[in-house]
This record gives C-alpha cells, structure tokens and sequence, in this order.
C-alpha cells in the first residue's frame, strides 16, 4: 500500500480557542506544565499512545507520534476568545479545575493569552452574558472581525499553519434549515442576520474561509451544516465534531459493546449528574440542555440496534439528566442504574458511580484534535474526518450514514487510518495465519 504524501510539520502550529472556560484553560495550563517538565500528558493518544503494526510476532509497535508526523507540543501557539476578557490565568483560576500552586508554575505564559473580544448572542446561550463582544452591522461583519484577529494572531506569532477548537458553551438547540443549505444562502443570512446562524457558526464560517481546520468540542450544530461541509470541501479544509466525549458518554460506550458483545439484554439506563461549573450553569437551562440531551441519548440506539435485536434492546428506556450543583465545581459526579437481564431472562443490575473531573477528561482530547486536524490537512485530507469520531459524543458522518459509536470501533478506526496514511497494512485481528 502506498504512503500518502504528508507534508512536514515545520514551524509552530497556531490552536485558536473560542471560549477560553475551563476545558481550553486546562488544556492551555496543561500543555506548559508539560513543556516544562512539570507534568505529563496522560488521557492523550497522541502523545501516550502506541501503534501496532504488521503481525503480532513483528515487535514493531512505536509511539502514535513517532509513527505519524504530528506538530510537537513546543510548537504549539494559542489564541482564544471569550465574552469575558479574564485572562488564561484569571479564568483558570475561576475554573478551579487545575490546583493553584500549579498555575503558579505558568502564570506568565498564561497570563500572556488574553482573549479576542467573543462573537456573542445571549439568545443562544440564555444563561450567560459578558461585557467583551464584537459589535458590528451584521453577522458577517462580526465573522470578519474574526478573521482578521486570527491574521493579526498569525503576523504576531509566526504560526506557519492554525486549527480551531470550538470550546464555547452549548448553545441552543438548532436543526438545520433553508439557511444552512448552501454557502450563498448562508452568506445571504449573513447578511440579513439570520436568527438561525448562532455565534459558534461564525467562528467555524472564519476559520474555514481562511484554510483552518475546525472541530466542535459541544454538541452544536455548528460545523454540521451542508453549507460549511461544502465550504470545508472547496477550500480542502477537513472538520470534525460534535461534543468532547467525556464523562458518563465515555463510559456508556465503553460498557454497551461489552454487554451487546454477550448478548445481554436491556431494560433501562438511567443516568444522572451533578456538576457546579460554567458548562453546569448552562446546561440547567433547557434550550441548552436540549441541544445536550439529544448528543447523549444518541449512542445507545446505534451500539444496541434495537432494530437487529428487538428481544435484547427492542424496549429500553434511557434517561439522562444533569443538575447544576455549585458545590461540586468541575469535579462531575455521575450515577448510572443499569437494568440488564441474561439467560432465560432473569433481570440484574449494574450501578455506576464515576467520580470525575471534566475539563481533565476534555483537555487531552481537545490536544489531539489538534494535532490529528493539522495531520489530516497536510496529508491532503478534507472534509467531515470520521476518522476522529472516537473523540465525539455526536460524531459528524456523510450524510445518511449512522456514526461508530462503540469506542472500540472507532479506535480501530482511527488507528487504520494512521496506518493507511503511512502505508502500512491494515488491521484486521483475523490472525490465522500464526497457525498454518
Ligand atoms: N468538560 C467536558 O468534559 C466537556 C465534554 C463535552 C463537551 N464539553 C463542552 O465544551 C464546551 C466548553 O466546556 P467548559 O467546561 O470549558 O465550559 P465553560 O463554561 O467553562 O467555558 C465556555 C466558555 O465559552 C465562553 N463563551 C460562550 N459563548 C461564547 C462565544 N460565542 N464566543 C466566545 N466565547 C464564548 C464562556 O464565556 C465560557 O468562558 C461546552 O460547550 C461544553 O458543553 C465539555
């Protein structure tokens, strides 16, 4: 098979951030901990994780970043935006996710990422509002306003190449209409400020018009619109999306395969969190709370095909809800009841109580979306990367074609990918030749 072209990682890679909360605070604070030694990159495949290659009696499995030319986490740049002009240090530090004695290893690296004022709608997220926007006639003034921070942000910096992760809260819940059908009527809607083009769309219209990859760390639907789809195309940009998946999702797609893999039945999984942070505050507000919902409650139906195994996973029910409980901060506790039965029917239970923290789970996975997005353009890749679902609670296909959601498949499918792009032979576990 032959290797894609892959053109080298020289010069520093730009990671534009809008919404400078807690996942990109983290994720900022994280990277220069790591940089200098204080701290290592644990939850990331990029940077942790190996790769198998040729038969099992080869001995050939190096580091993911040693196989494929990834950006070095040295080179990495970052810029943000937010309706709050708290510095990168200041909102870590209302984050309150990485410890303060911590922070204070990094504080002027921090300190020196102060935020583009935000392209903001309070319509879209009802729960919060700030004093630092952009203002502007209309919306496409306001996405020009974008593009031109991030060419002042390239002149400044040097970056040779950008990617931009949409780490902005959860916005209203959308479905895709007329104006998001086509780039000319998007435009028009631009224009005509459009109530249906939310701010996070803006962004994603800037970053794509300039040849900047994009992926959508929240369940908006954003990126996943056939005019920015189309746009990504002509432009050869690749995208990916939608919600970092984190927390209780991760853990549902972890343990369905399993009991779908032994044919164990469903009857029920209730699943309830408490979480005190910002992205709680939001999402106790129902319009938010929606556009959640629906990325949450996607995953079980596409693991268990009630459609294949009607007397297994015909009839469950699923439940999921999040309560804003300030106490608990970033550290989210999630319950999950899970009403499963076996042989001849007789019904069990397994409980789960994962006591986690967000951001630490997020951070990782906005770091590899990063360097996997930068990889994917400079191998020519573009468009809707599903190759990258394995980071997504809602993970963004071609249309009319259901998404992976077994964790397992899509890690198989990411790793394939990397061998593909290199040349190697793919994976398929069939192993018989180890007995001829
Ligand atoms: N932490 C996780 O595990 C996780 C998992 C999946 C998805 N997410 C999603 O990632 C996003 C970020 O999460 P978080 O915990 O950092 O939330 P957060 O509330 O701490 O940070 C979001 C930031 O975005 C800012 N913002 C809102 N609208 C904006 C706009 N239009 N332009 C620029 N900035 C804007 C807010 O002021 C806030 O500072 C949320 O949408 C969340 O649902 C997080």
């Amino acid at each position: 098979m032959a290797a894609a072209n892959i053109a080298p990682a020289e010069g520093r890679l730009g990671v534009l951030l809008p919404g400078l909360g807690a996942v990109s605070t983290t994720l900022i604070a994280g990277v220069e901990l790591i940089r200098k030694g204080l701290a290592k990159p644990i939850g990331s495949l990029t940077q942790l994780g190996t790769i198998r290659l040729g038969k099992r009696t080869d001995n050939r499995t190096p580091l993911v970043r040693d196989f494929v030319p990834l950006a070095r986490i040295d080179d990495l740049v970052f810029g943000a935006w937010d309706i709050f002009p708290d510095t990168c240090y200041q909102s870590a530090r209302k984050a309150g996710v990485v410890d303060p004695t911590q922070l204070e290893h990094v504080r002027p690296e921090l300190e020196a990422v102060a935020p583009w004022p935000a392209a903001f709608d309070p319509a879209f997220v009802k729960r919060l509002d700030g004093p630092h926007v952009k203002r502007g006639p209309n919306k496409l003034a306001l996405a020009e306003q974008i593009m031109a921070d991030i060419e002042v942000f390239r002149q400044r910096t040097g970056v040779r190449r950008a990617v931009m992760i949409w780490c902005g809260s959860t916005e209203s819940f959308l479905r895709a209409e007329d104006v998001h059908a086509n780039l000319a009527d998007f435009e028009a809607g631009l224009r005509a400020n459009h109530p249906a083009i939310a701010p996070s769309m803006l962004y994603a219209y800037a970053a794509l018009q300039l040849g900047i990859p994009f992926a959508n760390g929240a369940p908006n639907l954003t990126v996943d619109i056939p005019a920015l789809v189309g746009l990504a195309n002509a432009r050869g940009v690749p995208i990916c999306g939608k919600d970092f998946k984190t927390g209780q999702t991760l853990m549902k797609t972890i343990i369905a395969p399993g009991l779908k893999a032994r044919m164990l039945g469903l009857t029920g999984w209730f699943s309830t969190n408490i979480l005190g942070n910002r992205d709680g505050e939001v999402l106790d507000e129902p319009t938010s709370f929606r556009t959640k919902e629906e990325s949450k409650l996607s995953v079980l139906d596409v693991i268990l095909r009630g459609d294949l195994h009607p007397e297994l996973y015909g009839d469950y029910v699923h439940r999921v809800s999040i309560h804003y409980y300030p106490p608990r901060g970033d550290n989210k506790e999630g319950w999950d009841n899970i009403d499963v039965f076996g042989w001849l029917g007789y019904p069990m239970q397994i409980k789960l109580n994962f006591l986690c923290r967000d951001s630490i789970l997020a951070a990782p996975l906005a770091l590899d979306l990063a360097l996997f997005l930068d990889l994917a353009q400079r191998a020519g890749m573009h468009g809707v990367q599903e190759w990258l679902s394995f980071y997504f609670k809602s993970p963004q296909t071609a249309p009319g074609l259901y998404p992976e959601h077994d964790l397992f498949i899509q890690l198989m499918k990411l790793k394939n990918t990397l061998r593909h792009l290199r040349g190697e032979e793919l994976i398929t576990h069939l192993g018989l030749e180890y007995y001829d």
